[in-house]
C-alpha cells in the first residue's frame, strides 16, 4: 500500500486505539473468554464465528476467513481506503496526524487546483454583478423575470449574466493579475484562430455549479433566445468532472439528510424553482442519467431516492438507465410522474408546494413504474407484446434480492398478462441479471472468501511454527539459527517468515501480529496471520520442547516434499528415456532418503 505518513505514525495511531472499541463501534460484540464474538459483518450468518481479540489486536472470521487489524476493520467496513481508514481511526483515538507527506507533482497539481477554485470563484462573482448591476444586464434580467426567478434566489443562486462583449471576462481577470496560463487551463475562454481569446458564455445566464464543500467548480450557461445549443457547461478541469457533482446539493444538503430523502431533477431551473418554492430536498444531475459517482454521493446523506424526470421519451430512457444503478447502490427508490408536458419548473410554478408534495408522495416503486411503462409500450394482449414485457421486466425482477418481492412482482406480472406463475418463476431462474455486475468497486464477500487462504490445507506444522512466532517474540531469534523461511512449503507463510526474520527480532522491535499486518502488502497474508493469531493453542506445558518437534518434523517434511518433486521427475525421465537426467536423479534421491532416515530417526529418540 502506498503510505503517506510513516510507520512510526500508523504504528502510535494502532497501539493507542483498542480494536474492542474501534470494532464494537459497528458490531455488538459479547465477551468470550479472552476474546469477544459477534455474528461476523463481512458474511450472512446466525451463529457468531467472528472474533477479536484485546490481545492480540485482530479480528478473525472463522466462517468467511475475513481477518486483520483495527485498521484493516475500518477499511473493510466503511470500504474506505488505507489513508481514510487511518485517518478515521486516528480521529477517533484523539491522535493528531502531521500533514501526509506529499511528492512534488501531488503538490503542484494542489497548486494548480487551487488556482483554479479562486479563479472560478472570481469570475462567479463577475458574472454575478454583471447580472444584478450592468446596464447590460438588463436583458438577462428580464429574461430571468419572465421565468419567475426573481431578485432574490438570483442572489441565493449566485446566477450570473456573460456580457455580449467578446472579452469583458477575459480582460476583468487581467486586471486582478490572474496569469494567462491559468484563464486559459480554466476552459472559461476559447482561443481564436488568428490568435487571443474570447469569453466562451458571452450572452448567456450563468448557473454556478459548486461543489459540496460550496467551492464553485464549473458553470452552465444558458441562451435567453430559441437558439442552439440551449446550454453551454464548462469543460472538464483538474477540479471539475461531469458527472461527479450535482447541482444545488451544497443547498440542499441538510434538507436531504434531515427528511431522509433525496429528490434528483434534471435541470438547473427544475432544481431551483421548486427549491424556492419550499421543496429542499431536491438536486439535478445535469443531463440526462444519473452516474454511479452522483449516487454515491446522494448516499452520503440519504438512501431514499424520488425520480423526478421528464415524462417524456428522453426522460423515461434517462431513469430506466438510473435504476440499475440505483437498485445495485442498494438504494431505495421511488418514480414520480409528471402530468405530460410538465417539467419540475413548470409544475412547481403553477401548482405549489403542496401539490409538488403530494405528486412526490404518489411516486411509484421502480417495478411499478417499469412495468407501466412496458404495458403502455407493448400490446399485452398479443403474445409477442407478451413476450417482449417479460423479457424486459424480468431482469429488474431479478435484482431485486428479497424472495417476497420477486414473488409479489411475479404474481403480478401473471395476472396482468394472464401467464403462468410457475412458468415466469422458471424463467425468472434463467433471466441473466441486466447489465451485469464487472465487480470492480464491489466487495462481494463470496469473491474474497474464496480468496482466502483456508488454513487447513497447510501443514500443521508450519501454522504451529508462525503462530508460535506471532505469540513470543524471543523465538523468533532463536528460530532464525535453525530454521530458513524456503523450509515453508506454503508459499504464503514462506513470506511472512521471511517478514518476520528480516525486521523484527531485531533491535527488539516487538512482532506484533496488528502491526506486523501493516508491513505486509499482501491481503491473503494478512488474513492468514489474522487466522493463525486468532486460535486457542492448548496449554502447551514445554513450549522449548514443542519448538523442537516443529522444527524436526518441518525440516524432515520439506525433505519429504523435494522427495516427491524428485519422484515426479523421475517418471517425466522414465517416460521421455532421458538416462542422464535418470542418473542424476536417482542419486538425487538417494542423498534426500538418508536425510530422511537421519531425520526421522532423530525423531524417534525424541519422541521416544
Ligand atoms: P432541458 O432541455 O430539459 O432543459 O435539459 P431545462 O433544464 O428544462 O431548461 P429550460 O427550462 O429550458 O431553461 C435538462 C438539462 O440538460 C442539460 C442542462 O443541464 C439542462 O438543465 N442540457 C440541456 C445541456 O447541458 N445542454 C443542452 O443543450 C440542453
Ligand atoms: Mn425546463
Amino acid at each position: 500500500m502506498a503510505k503517506l505518513f510513516s510507520d512510526t505514525v500508523i504504528n502510535e495511531v494502532l497501539d493507542r486505539s483498542n480494536i474492542i472499541d474501534i470494532v464494537g463501534g459497528y458490531v455488538p460484540l459479547k465477551r468470550a473468554g479472552r476474546n469477544h464474538k459477534a455474528c461476523c459483518p463481512f458474511h450472512p450468518e446466525k451463529t457468531a464465528s467472528f472474533i477479536v481479540s484485546a490481545d492480540k489486536q485482530i479480528f478473525h472470521c472463522f466462517g468467511c476467513g475475513a481477518g486483520g487489524n483495527a485498521l484493516t476493520f475500518i477499511m473493510q467496513y466503511e470500504k474506505v481506503n488505507f489513508r481514510e481508514a487511518l485517518e478515521m481511526l486516528a480521529q477517533r483515538s484523539g491522535i493528531p496526524l502531521p500533514e501526509p507527506e506529499k511528492t512534488d507533482f501531488q503538490r503542484s497539481k494542489e497548486d494548480n487546483s487551487k488556482k483554479l477554485y479562486s479563479l472560478y470563484e472570481k469570475a462567479g462573482t463577475f458574472y454575478h454583478s454583471n447580472l444584478l448591476n450592468s446596464p447590460e444586464g438588463k436583458t438577462a434580467r428580464a429574461y430571468l423575470q419572465k421565468r419567475g426567478i426573481s431578485k432574490e434566489t438570483a442572489r441565493h443562486f449566485k446566477l450570473g449574466y456573460c456580457l455580449p462583449g467578446w472579452e469583458t471576462l477575459i480582460q476583468d481577470l487581467k486586471s486582478k493579475k490572474e496569469p494567462l496560463s491559468i484563464i486559459e487551463s480554466s476552459g472559461l475562454v476559447v482561443s481564436k484562430d488568428g490568435g487571443g481569446y474570447y469569453d466562451r458564455f458571452r450572452n448567456r445566464i450563468i448557473f454556478p455549479i459548486c461543489d459540496i464543500k460550496e467551492r464553485v467548480v464549473g458553470f452552465g450557461a444558458r441562451v435567453m433566445d430559441d437558439s442552439l445549443p440551449k446550454y453551454i457547461n464548462s469543460p472538464e478541469t483538474p477540479i471539475y468532472t461531469k458527472g461527479k457533482n450535482l447541482f444545488g446539493l451544497n443547498l440542499a444538503r441538510d434538507f436531504i439528510r434531515t427528511l431522509d430523502q433525496a429528490i434528483v431533477v434534471e435541470g438547473y431551473l427544475d432544481m431551483i424553482v421548486p427549491f424556492e418554492c419550499g421543496i429542499k430536498n431536491i438536486v439535478a444531475s445535469l443531463g440526462t442519467a444519473l452516474t454511479a459517482d452522483q449516487i454515491k454521493l446522494i448516499k452520503r446523506f440519504t438512501s431514499n431516492i424520488v425520480m423526478l424526470y421528464d415524462s417524456d421519451l428522453a426522460g423515461e430512457m434517462a431513469t430506466l438507465r438510473a435504476l440499475e444503478l440505483l437498485i445495485k447502490e442498494d438504494m431505495n427508490v421511488r418514480i414520480a410522474l409528471l402530468p405530460k408536458g410538465d417539467d419540475p419548473d413548470s409544475f412547481a410554478r403553477k401548482h405549489g408546494k403542496d401539490e409538488f408534495l403530494n405528486m412526490i408522495s404518489r411516486a411509484k416503486p421502480i417495478f411499478d413504474y417499469k412495468f407501466e411503462l412496458l404495458l403502455s409500450k407493448y400490446q399485452a394482449n398479443t403474445s409477442t407484446g407478451k413476450d417482449k414485457i417479460v423479457k424486459e421486466i424480468l431482469p429488474t425482477v431479478k435484482k431485486f434480492k428479497n424472495q417476497t418481492m420477486r414473488a409479489e412482482c411475479l404474481k403480478r406480472i401473471a395476472e396482468e398478462l394472464w401467464l403462468n406463475e410457475g412458468a415466469l418463476f422458471k424463467d425468472l431462474e434463467a433471466a441473466k441479471e441486466e447489465y451485469e455486475d464487472t465487480g470492480s468497486d464491489e466487495q462481494d464477500f463470496t469473491s474474497t472468501a474464496v480468496g482466502h487462504y483456508r488454513l487447513k490445507e497447510i501443514p500443521v506444522t508450519e501454522r504451529m511454527l508462525v503462530k508460535l512466532m506471532l505469540e513470543e517474540l524471543h523465538i523468533v531469534d532463536k528460530l532464525k539459527n535453525m530454521i530458513d523461511p524456503s523450509d515453508f512449503v506454503e508459499e504464503k507463510l514462506r513470506k511472512i517468515v521471511k517478514f518476520i526474520f528480516d525486521f523484527f527480532g531485531q533491535g527488539g522491535v516487538e512482532c506484533k501480529p496488528n502491526i506486523l499486518m501493516n508491513y505486509i502488502d499482501d491481503e491473503e497474508a494478512i488474513t492468514l496471520i489474522s487466522e493463525l493469531s486468532a486460535l486457542e493453542i492448548h496449554d502447551c506445558p514445554d513450549k522449548e520442547k514443542l519448538i523442537e518437534d516443529c522444527v524436526k518434523r518441518l525440516k524432515r517434511d520439506k525433505v519429504h516434499y523435494l522427495r516427491q518433486e524428485i519422484y515426479k521427475e523421475i517418471q517425466t525421465a522414465q517416460s521421455s528415456g532421458d538416462d542422464e537426467a535418470l542418473t542424476r536423479l536417482m542419486r538425487q534421491l538417494d542423498t534426500l532418503n538418508k536425510e530422511y532416515n537421519s531425520l526421522d530417526k532423530q525423531r524417534s529418540m525424541v519422541n521416544g
